[in-house]
C-alpha cells in the first residue's frame, strides 16, 4: 500500500543525508514529510539545516557515552517522535547504537545508512577500513535496523570504486554522493509499499502501474 511517510530523522553531524531526503521530497520523487529532526549533538549542523527548512529540530540529552542511546535519551526520543506523529525513523549519520525499546516502538520502521557494503566493515569510519583493507570496491548500504550493529536486512546497496590515489577523505566524499541517492531510493520503495521482509532478505516488488 502506498503511504506518505512521516519521518523522524536522527543525526549527529552535517545532515547531508537529511538534505538529500528533503531534496527528493521537493523534487516530487519521494512521498514523505519530515516531521522532526533530533540530534544528540547540540551544535550539529543537521539541526540548523532542518530549521532553515522549517522542520522542527531539537537536541536530545543522551548518555555521556558517545556511542549509546541511554534509556532516558531513548524514552525522550520515542516520546518526541510519537508526539510529532512519526511512523518511520531514519538514522542519518546518527552515531549512537539504538536500543530495543526504540525498535519496538517503530517495528521494522527504523532505517539506517552505513557507508560500506555490509556485512563488510560495520562500525565507524568504514570507508577508512575499506581503504586500509585494500578493497577495490567500497560502497553504501541502507538497511532496516535490528538489535545488532549494522546487521539488519538490506534494502539498497550502491558500489563505489576505490581509486589509486584515494585518501579516506576522497573515498568518503565519493561514497556520500551514493548515500544521497540510496537513502531517498530506499525510502521511496518503503513509501510505495514495495518492500517485503523475508528473514534476512528484503524482496522488492515491481512498481505498481
Ligand atoms: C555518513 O557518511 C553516514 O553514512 C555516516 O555518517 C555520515 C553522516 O553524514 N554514518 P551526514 O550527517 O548525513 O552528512
Amino acid at each position: 500500500m502506498k503511504t506518505t511517510l512521516k519521518l523522524g530523522v536522527l543525526g549527529s553531524g552535517a545532515g547531508s543525508n537529511m538534505q538529500s531526503i528533503v531534496d527528493a521530497i521537493d523534487r516530487g520523487e519521494l512521498d514523505a514529510e519530515i516531521r522532526l529532526v533530533l540530534s544528540d549533538v547540540k551544535d550539529a549542523y543537521i539541526l540548523e539545516r532542518a530549521a532553515r527548512h522549517g522542520i522542527p529540530a531539537r537536541w536530545i540529552d543522551c548518555s555521556p557515552w558517545k556511542t549509546r542511546l541511554d534509556t532516558t535519551g531513548e524514552e525522550e526520543a520515542i516520546r518526541l517522535l510519537r508526539e510529532a506523529g512519526c511512523d518511520t525513523v531514519v538514522l542519518a549519520g546518527f552515531m549512537r547504537i539504538v536500543k530495543p525499546r526504540l525498535l519496538a516502538a517503530f517495528p521494522m520502521r527504523v532505517l539506517n545508512i552505513h557507508p560500506a557494503l555490509l556485512p563488510a566493515f560495520p562500525g565507524i569510519e568504514s570507508w577508512r577500513q575499506a581503504l586500509d583493507y585494500g578493497c577495490k570496491v567500497a560502497g553504501v548500504t541502507v538497511h532496516f535496523v535490528d538489535a545488532g550493529t549494522d546487521s539488519g536486512p538490506i534494502i539498497v546497496q550502491k558500489s563505489v570504486p576505490v581509486m589509486e590515489d584515494d585518501t579516506p577523505e576522497t573515498l568518503h566524499a565519493r561514497i556520500q554522493v551514493q548515500e544521497h541517492v540510496a537513502f531517498p531510493e530506499a525510502l521511496r520503495l518503503l513509501s510505495e509499499g514495495r518492500l517485503k521482509v523475508e528473514g534476512r532478505r528484503v524482496r522488492i516488488a515491481p512498481p505498481q502501474a
